[in-house]
């Protein structure tokens, strides 16, 4: 495979030169020069000029944009520019257009207006690819393909009859028999059975609640469906083109759900993802590293590209904030210290007219002349001073297992509380370990855990026997396994385990849950523990539990209302590890003291120790280790850390000085 340039943190962003005058290129190119960038993606939105009418193609423009990368030597992540089509193929083919759930044809005049099922609409596009990849194979600035742009971004889940038949021909693969389907959903329930193929429909709106395993399936497909799309382009891709990496960027921000993206790591020759900082969170800095850790657990502890972020504001928030200044620099180190080896954004220059006119990039509205752009050449600047962490993992002893298909049954239809969310559940811990300077693996639960001290197993409503017993296995063999609440209750068919919740995790943490108590939107129990032990408040879910082995304690107790001297905590050895069970969602200070408690029985040390508001992470490879340190706060701190700051050029130590909102990354030693 071709190497990736790799003696810099990659350093570039989108580049859509079609959308400026010829002149505005060779300024563009001197300003990519100032600001160190060194690769660009290019055409996720060009085919309507690419291809301005059926069968005819224009591609003097681009091959004149590649040869000026080229003569700059910047390298090129090419686009198959098949996102969005040209309005003259939805014009001609209308039955390519997606359909929402209420049957309302969604059209185009905006982008992404196709249906993921439609062979008419894969045809052209796949007509499209292999004009792109026969022409431009041995181009010298290529140095990546990027296929089509944030699958599913839009048109996904798509209701139209040409998804229905998909629809059919996927569940006869997944089922084999219409018994079996009827088995599988349940259809005994509400007068559901199917007596042929052509009677299933997709979950289209209807009278009352759809049928939960029906709506689940059409998740499955959906992902599935787009997958196939994908494959199918990079094998148009790989007849031209052996030895150049493909990938598609997806979209891992936690909080869109529509991809099974462990379905589809394993095709991407480097996973690449893209990262906008979302203002209505609660904790949106958490977040942010979050999902760097659930990319590289996608990665398989590699590193990995961040294609897209932004410099400063977006344009899709009711209110879009700038980020105060400094922001760019600490939002692109927090992706590197959890494994980004590249840093792209979304754009180079921000667009004057569009729907994406007022969203923040490399070169503002304002011009080189401003402190926008000052920022940006000082990170492109650094991003070169980051070559020596490129290629290197970072520390982690603690696994959090993160599940989509878990994740889509839980926001089913109907289950016991809508105010039970898989993202919070996973996010709060997350968030109380990285104040607390521990980094998390988010993998999928099929990983290998043995290297993991400690497994966190947050609200895993659904999973199967196998992923079941592999958390098990984990705390025979040593791991401290934390099993939070609402998980093992149904099997990957939606069906609940009976005998008493958590049906696939009762036996390991020799707990047994009679009957759930959500607790209401605003409600809250209170909590004790032994006389030692500080109490809290529980709020979101409680639930009727009782240890059912000898050597499982009750570390915390609901302490009033109907389920007063319940355990809510409990603890189980179990061969060389231990099994804990969390029946609610603590307050911070309660959980935080909980988790404390597990982290030190597990021999789990922090990064590095670091005043509230100061995240740390160490990234590490055979050449050493690196500590990065990043001040979120507005007052100036000191972590203890020796070697030299790459930030600051400087040599540290004992400790390193990092200024308001600055950062710091200390080659160790
Ligand atoms: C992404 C997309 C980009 C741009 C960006 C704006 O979803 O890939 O093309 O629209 O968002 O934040």
């Amino acid at each position: 495979m071709r190497p990736w340039p790799s003696d810099r943190v990659a350093f570039g962003g989108d580049y859509n030169p079609e959308q400026w005058p010829r002149a505005t290129w060779d300024e563009d190119l001197r300003l990519m020069r100032a600001a160190g960038v060194s690769f660009v993606t290019l055409g996720v939105f060009s085919w309507s000029w690419l291809e301005p009418s059926k069968g005819e193609y224009d591609f003097a423009w681009l091959d004149e944009v590649m040869d000026l990368l080229a003569e700059h030597g910047i390298a090129v992540d090419l686009a198959t520019a098949t996102a969005t089509p040209p309005p003259w193929l939805s014009a001609a083919y209308p039955e390519i257009l997606p359909v929402d759930r209420e049957g309302r044809t969604l059209w185009p005049g905006s982008r992404q207006a196709w249906c993921p099922s439609s062979p008419l609409y894969r045809d052209l596009a796949l007509a499209l690819t292999d004009r792109i990849a026969a022409r431009y194979h041995d181009h010298p600035a290529l140095a990546m393909w990027h296929v089509s742009n944030e699958y599913a971004c839009h048109n996904l889940p798509c209701y139209c009859d040409t998804c229905a038949v998909a629809f059919r021909r996927w569940l006869e693969r997944r089922y084999g028999s219409l018994d079996a389907l009827n088995e599988a959903w349940g259809t005994a329930f509400w007068s559901q059975r199917y007596s042929a193929w052509d009677e299933v429909l997709p979950p289209r709106i209807t009278t009352t609640f759809s049928n939960p395993t029906h709506v689940l399936d059409y998740s499955r497909f959906g992902s599935d469906t787009l997958l196939d799309f994908y494959r199918a382009e990079k094998e148009v891709i790989r007849r031209h083109s052996s030895d150049v990496p493909v990938t598609t960027n997806f979209m891992t921000l936690s909080q869109f759900r529509l991809l099974d993206y462990h379905d589809w790591a394993p095709e991407q020759d480097v996973v690449s993802t893209d990262h906008y900082v979302v203002d209505s969170l609660a904790h949106p800095q958490a977040e942010l590293s979050f999902h760097g850790d659930l990319t590289r657990g996608l990665a398989g502890g590699r590193p990995w590209m961040l294609m897209e972020h932004s410099t400063s504001a977006v344009n899709w928030q009711p209110v879009n904030p700038a980020k105060p200044p400094r922001g760019t620099v600490l939002d692109s180190l927090a992706h590197v210290a959890r494994g980004a080896d590249a840093l792209g954004f979304f754009q180079w220059r921000q667009s004057r007219a569009g729907s994406e006119k007022f969203h923040s990039a490399l070169v503002p509205h304002a011009g080189e002349d401003s402190d926008r752009f000052r920022e940006v050449c000082e990170l492109g600047a650094l991003a070169g001073r980051l070559g020596e962490v490129v290629g290197s993992t970072v520390d982690a002893e603690v696994a959090l297992l993160w599940d989509y298909e878990a994740q889509w049954a839980l926001a089913g239809p109907c289950m016991p509380s809508a105010a039970v969310d898989y993202v919070t559940a996973a996010h709060t811990v997350h968030r109380l370990l990285r104040d607390r300077g521990v980094t998390c693996d988010v993998v999928h639960p099929g990983t290998d855990l043995s290297r993991y001290r400690v497994v966190v197993v947050p609200t895993l409503y659904l999973v199967s026997d196998e992923h079941a017993a592999a958390v098990e296995a984990a705390a025979r063999a040593g791991a401290h396994v934390l099993v939070t609440y609402l998980s093992g209750v149904a099997t990957p068919d939606d069906h609940v385990r009976l005998g008493g919740y958590p049906g696939a995790f009762r036996d390991l943490l020799g707990v047994r849950v009679e009957e759930f108590f959500p607790l209401r939107v605003e409600e809250e129990v209170a909590l004790a523990g032994p006389a030692s032990t500080a109490g809290g408040r529980g709020r979101t879910w409680s639930e009727d539990a009782r240890t059912t082995a000898e050597d499982a304690e009750a570390l915390l107790a609901y302490a009033e209302g109907p389920l007063a001297g319940r355990p809510a905590l409990t603890r189980r050895p179990v061969e060389d590890g231990v099994a804990w069970y969390l029946g609610t969602l603590p307050d911070d200070d309660l959980l935080g003291g909980v988790l404390e408690r597990l982290l030190t029985e597990a021999g789990v040390a922090p990064a590095a120790r670091a005043p509230a508001g100061v995240e740390v992470v160490r990234r590490r490879s055979q050449e050493g280790s690196w500590l990065f340190v990043l001040n979120h706060t507005g007052t100036a701190c000191e972590v203890a850390a020796a070697g030299h700051d790459l930030v600051s050029g400087r040599e540290v130590g004992p400790v390193v000085p990092v200024p308001a909102r600055g950062a710091a990354v200390v080659r160790e030693g």
